[in-house]
């Protein structure tokens, strides 16, 4: 029997092996905690798991998706409704708004829609390994250009070499980023408006972290610079703001050509989100702001404790002020995956080892803040314990 030799250029999915770590040690009785996986603990707002089992139970709502595979009307219509109210962007919810099964599928939607078998894509380094995937599932090279602590772990467009943007067709970013934690400014995405301009790059900027931000940092979407939508299309999704991970719902917004596109591999993949799921999440969209801002409260509180505990180990840092991830440097110059294993082997504690994310990831561990506060405190104790 054959398998497809496009998957043989995937490397094994980064949680995949963690799962296989972590079932073994429980298996073995050990008590483990992974800080190593983005997916918070706490439920979705019941309010919306109301309206999905009220909206369940109708049944003109268990045939295929109203709207097919755009979205229904009424959803595309809030999501451009909640862009404009939180990032003051402007988006046609009949051309510009595209419904996704979260914003991971819209990253693979976005190659084979726009990307040639060939092409060259850019990508942050280190960065979110679904890129990776879904540049080579598309037959595509991706082109690592690194994020560095001493530029804010922004990539610096202009030392990208010029044969390489010129061939290039498209670039994935992601800001507050997944897994520094940086955050964009205006300055820099009105930079990458001219960039993608100068050498004709289409613009994949995947955003599921936008509300998600610390201090006076600025929710920013991509889109807010001027020109953005000649060029590209923002992904986000409910998964990170709602505590709805599991929903798999999101939305794609910008160029109209590019949303066609999209919508086109959609129309011959899949035939969208079941409508009850789109209905529950307008209501997330309208009601529940409340539920993030109690969310940021509880990640600031569990950020305190993790860099205190840190701190009194002697690591010491500054963190950036987005998403829900901690870039810890490691001490003394340990490599990353070194200090990931003396970790889970002393504390039974999970973290993610950074090179998971490229290789500009030696040298830092990345840490979750999305379990409870009880197995949050019991990991830094142990932290503390044995490290101190
Ligand atoms: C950068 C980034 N993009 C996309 C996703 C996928 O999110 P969604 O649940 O919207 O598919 C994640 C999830 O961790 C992420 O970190």
């Amino acid at each position: 029997m054959q398998i497809a030799d496009r998957l043989s250029k995937i490397p094994p999915y980064l949680f995949m092996e963690l799962r296989k770590k972590i079932n073994k040690a429980k298996a073995d009785g050990i008590d483990v905690i992974s800080l190593a996986i983005g997916d918070p603990v706490e439920a979705t707002p019941t309010r919306v798991v109301e309206e999905l089992a009220k909206e369940a139970k109708k049944a003109e709502n268990h045939r295929y998706p109203t709207d097919e595979e755009k979205g229904m009307l009424a959803f595309r219509t809030e999501v451009a409704r909640w862009y404009k109210r939180r990032y003051g962007v402007t988006v046609d919810p009949q051309g510009e708004v595209l419904g996704l099964i979260g914003s991971k599928e819209g990253c693979h939607h976005f190659v084979l829609a726009c990307i040639n078998p060939m092409d060259t894509v850019l990508m942050t380094d280190p960065g979110y390994p679904a890129y990776r995937s879904s540049i080579l599932l598309g037959g595509a090279e991706p082109y690592n250009v690194p994020i560095l602590l001493k530029n804010n772990f922004l990539p610096i467009l202009s030392d990208i070499p010029t044969e390489i943007a010129k061939k290039a067709t498209g670039i994935f970013l992601n800001y507050p980023n997944n897994p520094t934690g940086a955050c964009a400014t205006k300055e820099f995405f009105a930079d990458l408006v001219r960039f993608a301009k100068d050498f004709d790059i289409t613009v994949c900027c995947d955003n599921p972290y936008s509300e998600i931000v610390f201090a006076d940092q600025e929710r920013l979407s991509f889109l807010s610079a001027e020109g953005a939508k000649d060029v590209g299309v923002e992904l986000n999704s409910l998964s990170k703001p709602f505590n709805m991970t599991g929903w798999r719902i999101g939305m794609a917004l910008g160029n109209a050509d590019i949303i066609a596109a999209m919508s086109k591999v959609k129309e011959n993949t899949d035939s969208g989100v079941f409508n009850p799921i789109q209905l529950a999440a307008i209501h997330a969209l309208q009601h529940e702001e409340g539920t993030t801002k109690e969310m940021l409260s509880i990640y600031q509180r569990r950020r305190e404790l993790v860099l205190a505990t840190l701190k009194s180990i002697g690591i010491d840092f500054n963190p950036p002020q987005g998403t829900f991830y901690l870039w810890v440097p490691t001490p003394n110059g340990v490599s990353a995956i070194d200090f990931t294993n003396r970790l889970f082997d002393k504390t039974a504690v999970v973290v993610a080892a950074g090179t998971a994310y490229g290789q500009y990831g030696e040298g830092y561990i990345r840490i979750s803040l999305t379990v409870s506060d009880d197995r949050l405190t019991e990991a830094m104790q142990r932290i503390k314990k044995e490290f101190a």
